[in-house]
């Protein structure tokens, strides 16, 4: 495995819990949660390579190989286990480190994310999007991105999470995102994973994500033995940073009783 430090930063004390953004987001995203978790748990926020403060050299990656990094932060701050949380792409590598080193992984949260490779349609937006951020860069897709995460509530009536969307988009830089996309778009359906994960799993969707559809991960929430599912009410994808308080006590009832 290739030796790379992560950019993170860590909060609270008692049961490990790292918590992996998505795309183009970086650990900025889980500001809303730091305050209420630090008190439950400790709670790790690393920035994916290329993403936020994790620089990068720009060579391609797989989600195995992000995967590999998260590993090798808990080797740095010597944890034989977590509870590993995914928000949407931070999922696909959540179920990537469940599937290649299932006795790292204490509990699973699984958060506006699902467990199936990419379909045609997927593949041809991926590489749409990667030929318009390579020519026009970053802010050229925000604006598509920022409609796909949030409600038309959250967009029309909270500017203020509108623009902090925007702000964490706009530190991703062209490469990385390129990367990201193709990093997804290779990726393997796990599906196979979630029956033979019987430690306790929490599933999240937000009730109007469209990115992950709540029947699809409803889908892979009764594939996981031993989980609960928190529907978030009036919340999209982002349902993290757009229904806070909701998603923060889901998690706290899950993390308390591990
Ligand atoms: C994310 O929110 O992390 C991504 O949009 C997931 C994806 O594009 O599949």
């Amino acid at each position: 495995m290739e030796v790379y430090n992560l950019a993170y930063e860590a909060h609270g004390k008692g049961t490990p819990l790292i918590l992996l953004h998505g795309f183009p987001l970086n650990r900025k995203m889980w500001e809303p949660q730091i305050d209420t978790l630090l008190q439950h748990c400790r709670l790790i926020l690393p920035d994916l390579r290329g993403f936020g403060d994790s620089s990068w050299s720009g060579k391609a990656l797989s989600i195995d190989e992000i995967a590999d990094d998260v590993i090798q932060l808990m080797n740095s701050l010597s944890l034989d286990s977590a509870v590993i949380g995914g928000f949407s792409m931070g999922g696909y590598i959540a179920l990537s480190i469940v599937d290649r080193y299932p006795t790292r992984v204490s509990g699973l949260i699984l958060m506006d994310t699902h467990p199936k490779a990419d379909n045609k349609q997927n593949l041809e937006n991926r590489k749409r999007m990667a030929k318009v951020v390579e020519k026009k860069g970053t802010e050229a897709i925000t604006k598509e991105m920022v409609k796909k995460l949030l409600t038309a509530h959250t967009l029309k009536d909270h500017p203020e999470i509108v623009q902090k969307v925007f702000d964490i988009m706009e530190q991703s830089t062209p490469t990385a995102i390129i990367q990201a996309l193709q990093a997804m778009a290779n990726r393997p359906d796990r599906s196979h994973v979630l029956p033979q994960f019987k430690k306790p799993a929490l599933v999240l969707v937000g009730e109007k994500d469209e990115m992950s559809p709540p029947d699809l991960v409803k889908e892979m929430q009764s594939q996981l033995p031993n989980s609960n599912l928190a529907l978030i009410e009036n919340a999209g994808h982002l349902a993290n940073m757009e229904r806070p308080d909701e998603v923060n006590q889901a998690i706290i009832s899950f993390i308390d009783v591990l």
